[in-house]
């Protein structure tokens, strides 16, 4: 299992132990992260699995890819550390791992 914390717009934070092999998002619906929608299943469209990382978990884990870039501009999330949580594999290298999500899907 894999320590990764949610922070929601009004601060409050929750800790989940997450499952490798699944993404951040599944794991977020499976726990009961209510912020994560996630309303296209994680096929990368909807939007609504945003999450705000650290500029330094950003630059570990990378910048959104190229079908994932354009859904976050879409949503109008201008946040520059922006990442669908659908699109992050949990592994082990996420240990500890802390994001927030935005008011937008409070
Ligand atoms: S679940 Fe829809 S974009 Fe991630």
């Amino acid at each position: 299992m894999v320590r990764i914390t949610f922070i929601d717009a009004g601060g409050t934070r929750r800790e989940i132990a997450a499952r490798e092999g699944l993404s951040l998002m599944e794991n977020a619906v499976a726990q009961g992260i209510e912020a994560i929608a996630a309303v296209c299943g994680g096929n990368c469209y909807c939007g609504t699995c945003r999450v705000h990382l650290t500029p330094e978990w950003f630059e570990r884990l990378g910048p959104p890819g190229d079908y994932e870039g354009p859904v976050i501009d879409a949503s109008g999330d201008a946040h520059p550390c922006a990442r669908l949580a659908c699109q992050l594999p949990v592994t082990e290298a996420l240990e500890g791992l802390v994001v927030e999500t935005p008011a937008s899907q409070s």
